[in-house]
């Protein structure tokens, strides 16, 4: 009776819960768990922990459970990134051995899912943040750009009057200085055509953005594709989505050739679908990824957390604005970038959701 009530309590828990024997074969698994394995009972009961999941990093997972058995202290992990099948999730985690006289030892193994979780509040900051800084920065480039043309003009007028050469230089200083700033002011503002909407097909635009940067790789860079060629059309600007794409790649590109230990430069572009993604707080029928992947030495984690702000640049002449203009772009279309890097890999990714009547 208590035996069945138990059983029903774990099969009704949301958090995973496996139960595991001395040699690590599985012996139980609870539906949740069998929903974060995406295996089902049948298959995993009977069958090493091992064939389940894979974590990654360092951490031999079979010797710290062995461990755990052995002397009996529980022990819990947080943040631990697992491969599951083809994916990867970040559970949390805690191992309890069972031991009891008439019963052999075994291992009881609690994991919550927490990638979603993380995704979910990351994102909104990510994009409150961004909408405040970006309307900031709008506000400051009109406060620059609109003295500029009375200065430029006063100073050509200054310059007609002036009968010494020598001081016309001085007049000519501020002029070009004032072009230069209305210049940055307008990078500042970004794009200021109207988005012309319609049907676009994301590998043309990868392939337009490919071709650019093949001719500025000059050999050098080896450009990959993987694409998924199911994916429907999108409607949106192409101009615009390359622009986004090109300004990451742009980066991607520049951090290969600038890096003189590069081995083997690659950038990857890949293309997949999410099917019921969450972007934000909402939920999307079908998400269309975008991959921008290089091999280069990273972003310095200092870094990280602020490359999709204007005006934060890693490098001396940069204006820094590249990804804060693309994440607007993308924004635009209820999309999102986010961007995973740690050295010798850099993963930016574009997620743009795919409107219902596209879908096919
Ligand atoms: N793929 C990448 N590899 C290494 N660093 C990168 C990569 N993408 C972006 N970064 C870093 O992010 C910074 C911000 O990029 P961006 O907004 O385009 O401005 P900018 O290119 O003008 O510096 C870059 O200066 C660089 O330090
Ligand atoms: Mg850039």
């Amino acid at each position: 009776m208590l035996e069945n009530f138990a059983k029903r309590l774990l099969d009704n828990l949301t958090g995973a819960v496996l139960l595991v024997d001395a040699a690590l074969i599985v012996r139980y698994l609870n539906p949740s768990a069998e929903a974060l394995l995406a295996m089902s009972r049948a298959r995993v009961v009977g069958a090493p922990l091992a064939d389940c999941f894979v974590e990654i990093g360092d951490t031999d997972t079979s010797a710290v459970l062995r461990d755990t058995l052995a002397t009996s202290h529980p022990f819990t992990k947080r943040e631990a990134h697992m491969r599951v099948g083809l994916q990867e999730i970040i559970v949390d985690y805690t191992v309890a051995p069972l031991i009891s006289p008439g019963h052999p030892p075994s291992l009881l193994i609690e994991m919550q899912q927490i990638d979603r979780l993380l995704r979910i509040s990351r994102e909104d900051a990510l994009i409150a943040n961004h909408q405040a800084t970006r309307s900031l920065i709008r506000g400051v480039a009109h406060e620059i750009k609109n003295p500029l043309g009375g200065i430029r003009g006063a100073a050509q007028l200054l310059a007609k009057t002036l009968k010494t050469p020598e001081l016309t230089e001085y007049t000519n200083i501020i002029i070009e200085e004032t072009d230069r700033l209305r210049n940055l002011a307008d990078r500042m503002l970004g794009p200021r055509k109207l988005p012309e909407v319609q049907s676009v097909n994301i590998h043309e635009c990868l392939e337009r953005v490919r071709s650019l940067m093949l001719v500025e790789a000059e050999g050098r860079v080896q450009i990959e594709r993987d694409y998924d060629p199911s994916l429907p059309e999108l409607n949106a600007d192409p101009d615009q989505l390359i622009q986004a794409i090109l300004n990451i790649t742009g980066n991607a590109l520049q951090a290969l050739m600038e890096n003189p230990d590069q081995e083997n430069p690659c950038i990857t572009l890949r293309t997949r679908h999410l099917r019921q993604f969450t972007i934000g707080a909402q939920r999307h029928r079908l998400v269309m990824r975008v991959e921008i992947i290089d091999n280069g030495p990273g972003i310095a984690e200092a870094l990280l957390e602020s490359i999709f702000y204007p005006m934060v640049s890693g490098r001396a002449n940069g204006t820094g604005l590249g990804l804060s203009i693309a994440q607007d772009i993308v924004h635009q279309y209820h999309g999102l970038i986010e961007c995973d890097s740690r050295p010798g890999r850099t993963v930016f990714s574009i997620l743009l959701p795919v409107e219902q009547e596209n879908a096919r």
